[in-house]
């Protein structure tokens, strides 16, 4: 194996995280500022502001990975950053820090797609997903199901037509009052709540295909609690119903999509993948069909550097790397 090591930068919306993965030893070290308390008096992110804490955090986040990980500039042999898609502001701070660090250290630099981070996160577990597999993208801006042959082998199988499961998540603990990212929040408060209450509608199930649609949850817990008690039970039994919906529709379309390619590997990654529930509901495709279900540790779920750091490692690796000009690209398809 090439000796090769790579300062990973992710910086595309309210994380500033970095890390150092070495061909060898694997991830040598990692660290995440999260701007939650930032944003969270404004109810979401403030795209300035995040730009803006990025700029503040980049390089004493990137003091910190070299130190903890022993490592001197002059051992980093590549560095990948994200550059899309994102908040353009956010991303032109690693995109910018990025390129700049590989010119004056004279090394190659990698942009990385964002969601290409998430898929090949639990690539840093042990064991590994190995090739091809079913992978399931849930965060905040994305909800897909992605076919993946190979590195960059990824064929969308389906994809949400409008909110993202995570955002569904956010949105429907913003309207109960819960706060900025609310997602966490509400799988606290669902494990409260009475799964018998409320029925919330499985969407586009019945239609062939594996889009997903969630706005409609949305409306639907909104209309549930304003015709409510609005009481805490209350709240706590809408909080359970949606959250069963969600994983109930995002189960039967892995099955489905693992019933089309007859693959039996399963990865899930992105925020929502750290929910402790649609975990458990998975495992049972493990005795229901005999699929393997890969996840990421939880910290590697949610957006963090180390991600960046291997995804750009495979890269690099491949010998690839971007041209010196800073592009970022907001919107960026993943797959063909
Ligand atoms: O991957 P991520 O950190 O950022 C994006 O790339 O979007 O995902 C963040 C999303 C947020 O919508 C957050 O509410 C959701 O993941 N999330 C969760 C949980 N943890 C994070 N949703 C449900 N249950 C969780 N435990
Ligand atoms: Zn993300």
């Amino acid at each position: 194996m090439k000796k090769l090591r790579v300062l990973g930068i992710e910086t595309s919306c309210d994380e500033t995280g970095i890390a150092i993965y070495d061909a060898e030893q694997g991830l040598l070290s990692h660290a995440l500022y999260s701007q939650i308390e930032l944003h969270a008096a404004y109810g979401g992110v403030v795209p300035e502001l995040a730009s803006r804490d990025h700029v503040r955090r980049i390089v004493p986040l990137i003091h910190q990975v070299l130190h903890e990980s022993h490592t001197h500039y002059q051992q980093i042999d590549g560095i990948a950053y994200t550059a899309g898609p994102g908040l353009i502001g956010a991303l032109l701070v690693g995109v910018a820090v990025g390129r700049s660090l590989a010119w004056t250290w004279q090394i190659p630099a990698v942009a990385v797609h964002h969601m290409e981070g998430h898929l090949l996160a639990p690539m840093l577990e042990t064991p590994a997903p190995s090739f091809p597999f079913v992978a399931l993208l849930v965060s905040g801006g994305h909800t897909q199901l992605i076919e993946v042959t190979a590195i960059g082998q990824y064929k969308l199988l389906g994809e949400s037509l409008d909110d993202a499961a995570g955002e569904a998540f956010d949105k429907v603990a913003k309207l109960l009052g819960l706060g900025y990212p609310g997602g966490p929040a509400l799988a606290r408060l669902a494990t409260q709540g009475n799964s018998n209450t409320y029925h919330f509608p499985r969407p586009m199930i019945n239609r062939p295909g594996l889009d997903f649609s969630f706005s409609g949850l949305k409306t639907f817990a909104l209309n549930t609690w304003q015709n409510s008690a609005q009481d805490d039970q209350t709240k706590a039994d809408i909080a359970k119903a949606f959250e069963d919906a969600v994983i109930d529709t995002l189960l039967i379309k892995c099955r489905r999509a693992l019933q089309q390619t007859q693959l039996t590997t399963l990865v899930i990654a992105g925020g929502v993948s750290a929910n402790q529930q649609l975990r458990q509901r998975l495992a049972t495709l493990n005795s229901e069909m005999g699929i393997t279900v890969y996840y990421p540790r939880p910290e590697f779920c949610t957006d963090n550097g180390a991600m960046i750091a291997y995804a750009g490692y495979v890269h690099l690796a491949n010998g690839e790397s971007s041209p010196l000009g800073f592009r970022a690209y907001p919107r960026w398809a993943l797959s063909s």
